[in-house]
């Protein structure tokens, strides 16, 4: 076996030995270069990574640069968006024939858009029960991003878990990449667990955020690990952008939601298991909850963002459970070096138990996600803008608002300067649908659906969550609609008429 050689993503680094605690497995380590070359013309890989957590890092690169001598399209699954710029180098070096299950790149996403890369937009939950039971083409390759190789060969995750447990199992074949930025204090919080088979499967034993139900590595046959490379890069910071007035707003008015339900004695002050969709909008609106009468609040979330530590470090929170870890550069900063305090208060867990319909039910959660735009009647689209562009993907929101005990959808009013209503008469694509959204809530205020009917949703929605200058054209809409009638009534004709606007004109207001 040829030493690994620096230059190529493998790095001779002292201590890595140490990390691959199966001895007999130290022989496989090779250059990114020479793992990459497993990968054949037509496979389906799956590889660590969700939310620019935990992402394999170095073989990626090597594909990449593959790619660029010689024809070669593979089908990429993962568990979310890639960090480190991956997405984007790998649209680039055009090898992606098909990209499942989310992504938030600019640059896939145009290529997504262009038709160039088969993006399959799909429930988080999903893929790897539809991977179990061959209802997709199974996975050719597993690359795993891992702190460490247990003495049996179980691979222990790094950053985020999402889909890495199954597609190492279900994989003939595994790259490990051993992560020597990665702390060893990542080491006891994953809680891998996987459902039994169908047609005698077993309920999913998590009855609180801190159930532990599995182990803590992924138990994969050492002989299934076909090469191991040693790398050193970091994860990518999260790209939140700091609470402004209106998401300060918006989290004003969630905050005074849940003090309402509190009185109702239909909460109480510990709330109800948190979930918080990705982006700036939700993480603010966590944020928000330091300054409330709130106490001892949990997490069962997909993604822990900055927020989740910040309520941790002000006493609010007592656990989170999710399926990754991203932070900004400066919570990262101050966090990474001292996870082992609060590895007790964190569990990382494969995203079909973080997202998994059964648990969300049972626990009870407040999911909380973020909309584009939301329609008169509470339908929502979280995916695509002017009902055709795709901007990221569903995402978990889907598995959690379908089975919240309460399904919260935030956004801003506006969009790109005023240019935009994130209220419109009818959305131009339904990520959730009116059945699935109980609370709606913009800068401008909250609309409470639950029990209400189309025509009290619409009169609710407009005077309480619509910007000031987009508030009569609403009311006008509905009201001739209205006048024509319908359990949901609307004017056909019209109905998409301020994204035709838009579209023509660059803005929704008329002309
Ligand atoms: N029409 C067109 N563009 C809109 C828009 C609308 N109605 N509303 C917002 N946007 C644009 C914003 O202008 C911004 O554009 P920019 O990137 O060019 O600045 C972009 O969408 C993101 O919006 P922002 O207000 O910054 O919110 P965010 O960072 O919180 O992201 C979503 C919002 C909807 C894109 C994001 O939450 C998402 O992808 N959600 C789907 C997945 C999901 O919910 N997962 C949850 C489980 S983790």
């Amino acid at each position: 076996m040829p030493p690994p050689d620096p230059e190529d993503g493998g790095l001779a680094l002292p201590d890595y030995l140490d990390r691959i605690r199966h001895k007999g497995l130290r022989d496989l380590v090779v250059s990114a270069d020479q793992a990459a070359a497993l990968i054949k013309d037509g496979m389906v890989l799956g590889m660590s990574g969700f939310t620019r957590a935990g992402e394999a890092k170095a073989v990626p690169l090597a594909l990449a640069e593959r790619a660029k001598r010689e024809p070669l399209k593979v089908t990429l699954m993962t568990g979310a968006s890639l960090g480190n710029d991956l997405d984007k180098t790998l649209a680039e070096a055009h090898v992606l024939s098909r990209r499942i299950p989310f992504q938030s790149d600019p640059a896939l996403r145009r290529a997504i858009n262009a038709g160039e890369v088969m993006f399959i937009d799909q429930h988080l939950s999903e893929t790897v029960e539809q991977l179990r039971t061959r209802q997709i083409p199974g996975v050719d390759l597993a690359i795993i991003e891992a702190v460490a190789i247990t003495e049996e060969g179980g691979i222990i995750p790094t950053t985020s878990v999402g889909n890495s447990a199954s597609f190492a199992l279900l994989a003939p074949k595994v790259i490990v990449e051993i992560n020597t930025s990665q702390p060893l204090a990542l080491e006891g919080m994953h809680d891998i667990f996987i459902p039994t088979y169908r047609p005698a499967r077993m309920p999913v034993p998590v009855v609180s955020p801190q159930s532990r139900i599995g182990l803590p590595y992924i138990p994969i046959p050492p002989e299934r690990i076909a090469a191991i490379v040693i790398s050193q890069k970091h994860d990518s910071a999260s790209n939140i952008l700091e609470p402004d007035e209106d998401t300060r707003a918006i989290a004003g008015h969630l905050t005074e939601f849940f003090k309402h339900e509190v009185a109702q004695g239909r909460l109480t002050n510990q709330l109800a298991p948190l979930q918080a969709g990705i982006g700036t909008i939700a993480n603010a609106v966590l944020h928000g909850l330091i300054d409330s009468p709130f106490h001892d609040l949990t997490m069962y979330s997909e993604v822990l963002q900055d927020s989740t530590f910040d309520l941790f470090d002000s006493g609010k929170m007592v656990f989170a459970s999710g399926s990754s870890l991203t932070l900004s550069p400066a919570k990262g900063a101050s966090v990474m070096p001292r996870l082992a305090e609060y590895k007790s208060r964190l569990m990382l867990r494969p995203q079909e138990i973080s997202n998994h319909p059964e648990v969300v039910r049972r626990l009870g959660i407040i999911a909380i996600n973020t909309a584009l735009e939301f329609d008169i009647y509470g339908n929502v689209n979280s995916t695509h803008v002017m009902g055709t562009q795709m901007m990221n993907g569903i995402g978990g929101s889907g598995d959690f608002a379908r089975n919240a005990f309460m399904s919260i959808f935030v956004t801003k009013s506006m969009a790109k300067g005023g240019r935009i209503s994130s209220v419109v008469p009818m959305v131009s694509h339904v990520d959730h649908t009116e059945h699935d959204v109980d609370i709606l809530v913009t800068e401008q205020g909250l609309a409470d659906l639950r029990g209400l009917a189309p025509r009290e949703r619409a009169r609710v929605i407009i005077e309480n969550t619509v910007a000031p200058e987009w508030r009569d054209l609403l009311r006008d809409y509905s009201a001739r609609a209205t006048e024509r009638g319908g359990h949901t009534p609307h004017l056909l004709e019209e109905a998409l008429s301020w994204h035709d606007q838009l579209r023509r004109t660059g803005t929704m207001k008329p002309e």
